[in-house]
């Protein structure tokens, strides 16, 4: 993937103003209601039977933490992106069995968390437009080691 020195800016910025510990709870959570199929991945969460239950699992918020601390890595290395994710898209692959169409999903949904958080004056087309070639080029390298 080829990043402009804008794109570079604005995802680095971007990242910079977004709390782990809030996006990440609030995206994991809404993945989980919004796409009920997901919740099989998290049998061992305990109880996310419901919206509320979800939005109050604690096992569901530091998840959701875990899943952006991979997020950091990947804005840590963005020309590298396909590599530091080889063995992440291993384990989701081959252990956890996740359908990779649910990575693209869950993509989605950071999206609409960060987009709500920050409104229009933050999250320009221009950000939008680099943060979701970010988010692409994430679901690519988890989808990497799939066949
Ligand atoms: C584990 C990142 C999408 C299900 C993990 C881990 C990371 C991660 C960093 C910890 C790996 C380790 O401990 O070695 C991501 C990223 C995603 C993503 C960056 C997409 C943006 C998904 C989706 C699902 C999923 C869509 C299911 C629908 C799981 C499960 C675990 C896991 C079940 C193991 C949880 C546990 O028992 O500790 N993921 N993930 N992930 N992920 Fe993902």
């Amino acid at each position: 993937v080829d990043w402009t020195p804008a794109e570079r800016a604005a995802i680095t910025s971007l990242w910079g103003k977004i709390d782990v510990g809030e996006i990440g709870p609030q995206a994991l959570a809404r993945l989980l209601i919004v796409y009920p199929w997901t919740q099989r991945h998290f049998k061992a969460f305990g109880n996310i039977s419901t919206a509320a239950a979800i939005m109050g699992n604690e096992k569901v918020a530091e998840h959701g933490k875990v899943v952006m601390g991979g997020l950091d890595r990947a804005v840590q290395n963005l020309d590298n992106i396909k590599n530091v994710y080889k063995d992440l898209s291993i384990k989701h692959s081959e252990k956890i069995h996740v359908d990779p169409d649910n990575f693209r999903l869950l993509a989605e949904i950071i999206s609409v968390c960060v987009a709500g958080k920050f409104g229009p004056s933050v999250f320009t087309p221009g950000v939008q437009e680099a943060w979701q070639k970010f988010l692409a080029a994430v679901v690519s390298a988890l989808g990497r080691q799939y066949h």
